[in-house]
């Protein structure tokens, strides 16, 4: 599906994620600044912080208690749609989403 990755100053930059990719690793292969994925996707250093949009939060299962437990460690804003881009894995049925990127993550 085609996400768009949406930077803090207003950037977006579409990305056609293959199905079972994280969000994660789609956005840092396309060079998306927003997102660091420092642990590599382990759930582990809250540095792929992410706003979903309300496709995204409906499609979403809820977070784990590890990925409600990262979350507290944000650097940016937690607000009601902050998520781990490295917990959300691509389905077809999320084309057209856009996850909006906090202004930092470390
Ligand atoms: Fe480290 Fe997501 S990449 S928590």
């Amino acid at each position: 599906p085609t996400i768009t990755f949406v930077e803090a100053n207003g950037t977006p930059t579409p990305v056609d994620v293959p199905e079972g990719w994280s969000l994660m690793q789609a956005a840092t292969a396309h060079g998306v600044d927003g997102i660091v994925g420092e642990c590599g996707g382990s759930c582990a250093c809250a540095t792929c912080h992410c706003y979903v949009d309300d496709l995204l939060a409906a499609l979403l299962p809820p977070a784990s208690d590890n990925e409600l437990g990262m979350l507290e460690n944000v650097v940016a804003e937690r607000r009601p749609h902050s998520r781990l881009a490295c917990q959300i894995k691509a389905t077809a049925a999320m084309a057209g989403a856009v996850v909006t990127l906090p202004e930092c993550q470390e």
